[in-house]
């Protein structure tokens, strides 16, 4: 690695902040995607703001590229550093500024672990409702980078809802604010919401100031099994229709909960692996009254889709393992085979379609796939197993087939990735989902944010 780009780090970071050993370029060289190792050839841990903005200010001036690296959680590449530079390690960034009860606001740096978040908040009564499954070593920035969503996002929003407000290094090194701490804002274009989901590609995220909501007082969970798990699928709208909007309602199909239970104590005993799916289905509020009738309807629903018993999480604990569980099942499938997880999103309707045209296609290629996610947003994460088939099929076959799934996931409405960004990985089915004046539209805004193409390069533009 040039020695002028070194000398020039060394010289505005402390000596403690500049890495280039074996062991922190390959520590920062991996996300959660697939087993692809892409390691920075500088690894640098900046602890403010300006020494993002001093690192950015040298890597525009010496065209290096920059690749900003949260928790390393991601399932679409977006932290890898595809082609090498300076990866920008936001993880030592990590205060919680101020939490402002009175406006139900909290202002964080990037590097805050979301879990850290969450509880900080909660210990005042607040809630921070983005909740990845990784919410334990996943980062705020990182939740911002690919506008993560997670299980209470049906009745919540995403982590781009809850975003009021952005500290921003731009590719120059020039440091703003992208809006302003109002919960309305009609003043110019939405600067915020742009960054959000943009992975690293616009700006670098130095602070967020989030909104925050109260605490539901109470929460019921139940776990619904069905045979036929296209029947559960479709109890999902239903539910909504019925005038319900539970706070969770995540689809598990039976092998990863068999694959999941291995790794979880502390089940109801009650629970059966022979259905061939499930559905979590939590509701939250502040009167239990006005929960046990919410729960009435929903289970009026569920029975007339076809539902097996209906296990009630008896206790605190009971609920902290059914939520364990499901938190647990992408690094149970991960452990079971080398995979490919798809995020695909459909309206919320047309998830039996997108289920049955996902399996269909498995079907004709020859590969299974095991499917879970957030069914109350039309939200499918299709793992595709790779268990024995052939690395010739993994690499040449496969590819055909995953662009069927993501032309059928369009054709039904949907789009490519409800949550997990398009990153690396899915890239190559851009063209799917945006025709030409789209994409040279979203060109064009990486040029004007990033004229030298330096800050994650090779990620999301075809
Ligand atoms: C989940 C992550 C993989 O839903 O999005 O568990
Ligand atoms: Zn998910």
């Amino acid at each position: 690695m040039a020695q002028d780009l070194l000398n020039a780090l060394r010289h505005v970071l402390p000596s403690d902040a500049v890495f280039t050993d074996e062991e922190h370029r390959e520590a920062y060289g991996h996300d959660e995607t697939e087993d692809l190792k892409h390691p920075p050839d500088v690894v640098v841990r900046p602890r403010t703001t300006e020494e993002v903005a001093a690192v950015l200010r040298i890597c525009h001036a010496l065209d290096v590229p920059v690749t900003p690296i949260g928790g390393r959680t991601g399932l679409s590449g977006g932290a890898l550093c595809v082609q090498g530079g300076v990866g920008l390690a936001l993880d030592r960034m990590d205060r919680i500024v101020t939490i402002d009860e009175g406006n139900l606001q909290v202002v964080v740096e990037p590097g805050v672990i979301t879990q850290v978040l969450q509880e900080a908040v909660a210990a005042k009564g607040l809630y921070y409702p983005p909740d990845p499954s990784s919410r334990g070593s996943c980062t705020i920035g990182g939740n911002l980078a690919e506008n993560a969503g997670g299980p209470r996002a049906l009745k919540y929003g995403v982590t781009r809802d809850f975003v009021l407000n952005l500290e921003v290094v731009l590719a120059d090194g020039t440091v703003m604010w992208t809006g302003a701490n109002t919960l309305k804002n009609a003043t110019g274009y939405d600067l915020t919401r742009l960054i959000v989901g943009s992975e690293g590609t616009l700006a670098v995220i130095t602070k967020a100031v989030l909104k925050l909501v109260p605490m539901p007082r109470e929460t019921r969970l139940m776990l619904v099994p069905f045979n036929n798990a296209e029947d559960a699928c479709t109890a999902v709208s239903a539910t909504f229709r019925a005038g319900v909007t539970p706070s969770a309602m995540e689809f598990i199909e039976r092998d990863a909960i068999v694959w999941t239970m291995r790794h979880t104590d502390g089940l109801p005993a009650q629970l059966s692996t022979t259905p061939g799916a499930y559905l979590l289905i939590e509701v939250d509020g502040d009167h239990g009254e006005a929960l046990m009738r919410d729960c009435e309807t929903i289970l009026g629903v569920m029975e007339a889709h076809g539902c097996g018993e209906v296990l009630f999480a008896e206790s605190p604990s009971e609920k902290a393992a059914l939520w364990h569980m499901r938190r647990s099942v992408p690094v149970s499938v991960k452990a079971h085979s080398v995979y490919k997880e798809e995020d695909t999103v459909v309206p919320r309707f047309a998830l039996p379609r997108l289920l049955a045209g996902v399996k269909a296609i498995g079907a004709r290629h020859g590969f299974s796939s095991v499917c879970y996610g957030h069914a109350g947003d039309g939200n499918l994460h299709v793992n595709i197993i790779k268990g024995d088939l052939s690395d010739d099929f993994w690499e040449h076959e496969l590819p055909g087939a995953i662009r069927e799934i993501f032309e059928l996931t369009v054709s039904l409405g949907g789009t490519l990735s409800g949550e997990h960004g398009i990153g690396l990985v899915q890239r190559p089915y851009m063209d799917i989902a945006f025709n030409t004046a789209q994409l040279e539209l979203m060109r064009g805004l990486k040029r004007l944010f990033d004229p030298k193409g330096i800050l994650n390069p090779g990620k999301v533009l075809p």
